[in-house]
């Protein structure tokens, strides 16, 4: 696939290497530390997204990007939407045409969506933005903004610039480690809720929420074991919610949900 974009390159030659790994974590087969804390915070993400859900009527038509390895692509039809998947990584979409045969799925990348013009009743697009950079973003809300119809929306996650669980040094520092020993290694895409709502409107949407998910540095602890992660996450919960609202404080959570309406 030709693209001028280096991150779209970088994200795709990612999940190409990472496709199986995906496929065995989605599938509930990976029992390690890191896995452990993944499943927390995409639990979180996964009940945000059912509420959005539930704001369609049934059949409503619904794209999925990036849509991996095609298990959330899947959940989504189960509950009686309409819909389609765009994957533009080879080795992820191989798995999720093995997967999920009856799924429409199409090779195409956020920022060029091959559907016409106010398609979709919503588009979701999780964990994929992340990889790309601004530039990219914009492309992409702006292509998002062009396939929905009037009044429809989008459902995408973005990374915390000022996430408790410091995820931008350790970013920093195994890209370092990356480019020492010539490892191949992704963009992310760093942002606020305050950058996100300039974003969206700048890309035509009228409203633009957002939503903190997975406060506290909970995927730190996980670092420790998976018992401290545990014993840790338990604690948290007990002291505070993993759900936040408050404009302050969500800009430290792991997870930025971002909803825009058209
Ligand atoms: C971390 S996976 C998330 C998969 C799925 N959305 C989920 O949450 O289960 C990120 C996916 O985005 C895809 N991706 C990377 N760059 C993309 C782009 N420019 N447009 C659409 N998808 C992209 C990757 O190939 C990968 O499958």
């Amino acid at each position: 696939m030709k693209s001028i974009n280096k991150t779209v390159n970088s994200a795709i030659k990612r999940h190409d290497l990472d496709a199986s790994g995906f496929d065995s974590l989605y599938k509930g087969l990976d029992n390690s530390s890191k896995a452990r804390a993944f499943t927390l915070g995409r639990n979180l993400i996964v009940e945000e997204l059912d509420t959005f859900l539930k704001t369609l009527p049934q059949g409503a038509k619904i794209l999925d990007v990036g849509c991996g390895t095609g298990h959330l692509t899947n959940q989504i039809k189960q509950k009686g939407y309409d819909v389609y998947g765009i994957e533009p990584s080879s080795e992820m979409l191989k798995i999720a045409k093995k997967n999920f045969p009856s799924i429409p799925l199409r090779s195409d990348i956020s920022s060029k969506i091959s559907f016409d013009n106010d398609y979709f009743d919503a588009i979701i697009a999780l964990e994929v933005l992340r990889y790309l950079d601004k530039e990219e973003n914009h492309n992409s809300l702006k292509e998002f903004h062009r396939c929905l119809k009037e009044g429809g929306l989008f459902f995408v996650t973005q990374v915390n610039a000022f996430s408790t669980d410091f995820y931008y040094f350790f970013y920093h520092l195994k890209s370092l480690y990356s480019l020492i020993f010539n490892k191949v290694t992704h963009h992310c895409y760093f942002t606020t809720p305050r950058a996100q709502e300039i974003l969206g409107k700048k890309c035509g949407f009228k409203k633009i929420k957002t939503i903190g998910l997975f406060f506290g540095s909970s995927r730190l602890a996980f670092k420790f074991g998976k018992k401290f992660g545990n014993f840790y996450y338990g604690f948290l919960n007990k002291i505070s919610q993993q759900r936040i609202t408050r404009y302050f404080y969500k800009a430290f959570c792991g997870h930025l949900v971002v909803i825009g309406k058209k």
